[in-house]
């Protein structure tokens, strides 16, 4: 017995010297320890033995057993050690190689001209103020000496909340951003702010939305004058329109400003010569402007005699429109996704 045991213990060992794959594994496990292996023949003709005997066999065959099995799964181990140490050096990752495109996104083409008008007045000293879109008549138009029945109210009067929250609409310039401001102001202090914001009127063909977008502007300081107006706004026109834009001031009448102007800036399509776009006249009519009104300064707590300030209101589809050649404004609020997709950030790429 102890002979047999000696024999398979050596034959154990050297077949273990050729085992180097996962199969020689499976039949070294059959060979000795499996139903039909050498070790469990040894308990065979156990059945014949005294008590005594089957014991110190029992004992002899279970060592022998253990013994097959830590060797062979030292050597299982050992394998697929080495099978997974290839793997890792074959497959090593390749960082050079370019990765797959990721679709990105793009910015809404009237998020993209806000943020250009807000970083180009934040550049200049103005901070960015918010009003809501819902207003009060009040400071819609009575604070910018529109009192109820003028008739500048004419083309702005339109959506009106219903009974409950009489004298309330939503909102038809965002002038009404210079009220919130003087009046937020507590010290009566001097004010540089531009608020951007969606405004409502009864408005609807290819140039006319019944939502569109203006940015309004403000400054309020002693000393301010028809001069600090012009060069604010030629700035912002060659800085938005391109450097090569010429401004062009023409008077106006608004009931917020004294004096009021309109302003144009040259035809970018054909540069001041003259098109259909211009109607020929090489100017293109882009905003409303003017010197703060006494009777705005005073209705919203400031004294005309120490302050004076300009404001001025464009408005931004307008502006994008003509930037991008956007031919229909309707389509600036489609939700068309192809739409969107032409400005997926074409000057950043
Ligand atoms: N709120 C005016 C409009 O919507 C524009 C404007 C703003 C005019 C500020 C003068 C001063 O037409």
């Amino acid at each position: 017995m102890q002979e047999n045991i000696n024999n398979i213990k050596e034959s154990l060992v050297r077949d273990l010297e050729s085992v180097n794959k996962p199969q020689d594994i499976v039949d070294l496990k059959a060979k000795y320890v499996g139903k039909s292996g050498c070790i469990t023949e040894l308990t065979k003709n156990m059945r014949d033995l005294s008590i005594e005997e089957k014991k110190t066999v029992g004992m002899l065959v279970n060592e022998v057993k253990n013994y097959a099995n830590d060797l062979i799964s030292k050597k299982e181990e050992e394998i697929n050690n080495a099978i997974l140490n290839e793997k890792l050096n074959k497959e090593s990752i390749d960082i050079t190689l370019p990765s797959k495109k990721i679709k990105r996104g793009s910015l809404h083409p009237m998020t993209r001209m806000v943020e250009e008008f807000e970083d180009l007045f934040v550049s200049m000293g103005f901070t960015v103020f918010e009003g809501p879109e819902l207003e009060s008549d009040e400071n819609c138009f009575q604070k910018l000496n529109i009192p109820k029945g003028h008739p500048a109210r004419d083309a702005q009067d339109t959506f009106y909340l219903k009974d409950e929250v009489e004298n309330f609409l939503l909102r038809s310039q965002t002038s009404t951003a210079q009220v919130r401001a003087m009046e937020a102001n507590e010290e009566k202090g001097p004010i540089r702010i531009v608020c951007p914001g969606k405004v409502y009127r009864r408005d609807e063909d290819a140039t006319h939305s019944h939502q569109f977008m203006q940015i309004e502007g403000l400054v309020i300081d002693k000393n301010i004058s028809m001069a600090d107006l012009k060069g604010t706004l030629e700035v912002m026109m060659k800085r938005i329109l391109g450097e090569k834009t010429q401004v062009r001031f023409r008077p106006s009448f608004f009931p917020f400003t004294e004096p009021s102007v309109e302003v144009d800036v040259t035809c970018f399509k054909c540069g001041g010569k003259g098109c259909s776009l211009c109607k020929q006249t090489g100017w293109i009519e882009v905003l409303g402007a003017g010197m703060v009104h006494p009777d705005v300064l005073t209705m919203s707590g400031y004294d005309p005699k120490v302050y004076q300030g300009f404001a001025f209101g464009t408005g931004i589809d307008r502006m994008a429109m003509f930037k991008y050649n956007i031919p229909d404004i309707r389509t600036i609020y489609g939700n068309d996704i192809r739409f969107i997709e032409q400005f997926d950030r074409k000057d950043e790429d």
